[in-house]
């Protein structure tokens, strides 16, 4: 995929993020940094692939990202603000509105006792506060741009798919209409072709609405379809950065061609969007 040349919407620079390890016995913290300095841009309408191994930081990055943990250096701007200069109580609700996440287990991120359409409904009227024909309407829109047949709305997540359940979680983080996705491990649960039907929905999502991925995955095949640009971490920082095509053909590093020869051959083409 070549670079739209679109503005830089997120700008992450040297940042560092540690987790405390332990406490010796007189109650002094012991830290262990797993971003050390970690450096990219996202522009308008591309996505970002964050790739490495597990434990390699990807998830931490975007904890930063949403500010769900504190940092110890660097900073981070969205749409040229400086986000980690926000305290901790003052984050504004229009921030958490403009960078909505999805995560691997849509199972899980899912109110198990709740309808599908009502889990849908709950993020519009929170969000936009939208109540009666005008909530239904909008909920019937986001369920038709996933490509989620309405009907599914009666449903409960356990009776609904994988790829089903996906969907509805993409539709609920649409519904305050963001600027960024943070798909961390999206696709990674969904076998091979409802993998392909996410990735293709998403793929339309970004043409439709401009939308900015950080996509986060084991999965280099998929990283290679999907991404702009790439990003390899390993032990919390890059080995290789920049575009799909640069670090896929010229990979700087050792890591990253061990990586590479790791993908199995990519399939020649997406499945078609359906609801799966
Ligand atoms: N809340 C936490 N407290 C302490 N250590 C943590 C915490 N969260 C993550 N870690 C550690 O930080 C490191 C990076 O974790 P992270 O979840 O960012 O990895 P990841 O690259 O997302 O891995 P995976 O691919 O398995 O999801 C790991 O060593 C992990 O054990
Ligand atoms: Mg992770």
């Amino acid at each position: 995929m070549t670079d739209t040349g679109n503005e830089v919407i997120l700008r992450v620079e040297d940042l560092r993020v540690r987790y405390e390890k332990s406490r010796s016995i007189w109650g002094t913290p012991r830290y262990s940094e797993v971003v050390k300095g970690v450096s990219f841009d996202i522009r308008r309408g591309e996505t970002f692939g964050l790739v490495g191994e597990s434990g390699s930081g990807k998830s931490t990055i975007s904890k930063a990202i949403l500010r769900q943990i504190p940092v110890i250096g660097g900073t981070i701007s969205f749409e040229g603000e400086r986000i980690t200069d926000w305290k901790e109580k003052n984050i504004p609700l229009s921030y958490r509105r403009a960078v909505q996440v999805v995560f691997q287990s849509p199972r899980l991120s899912l109110n198990t006792r709740m309808l599908a359409r009502d889990t849908v409904a709950e993020a519009v009227s929170f969000h936009l506060g939208l109540r009666g024909a005008e909530l239904g309407r909008q909920v019937d829109m986001l369920f038709d741009d996933v490509g989620l047949p309405r009907y599914l709305g009666d449903r409960y997540p356990d009776e609904l798919s994988g790829g089903q359940q996906q969907r509805v979680a993409i539709a609920r983080a649409l519904a305050c209409d963001p600027r960024m996705l943070i798909c961390d491990e999206a696709v990674s649960a969904l076998d091979v072709s409802t993998q392909a039907q996410v990735i293709a929905l998403l793929r339309r999502l970004q043409q439709e609405r401009g939308l900015s991925y950080l996509f986060i995955s084991h999965d280099l095949g998929v990283v290679r379809n999907l991404c702009h640009s790439v990003g390899v971490l390993q032990h919390g920082k890059f080995t290789d950065i920049g575009s799909v095509s640069d670090v896929f053909e010229r990979p700087a590093n050792q890591y990253t061609r061990d990586l590479l020869d790791a993908i199995p051959r990519l399939p020649g083409r997406m499945a078609p969007i359906g609801a799966v």
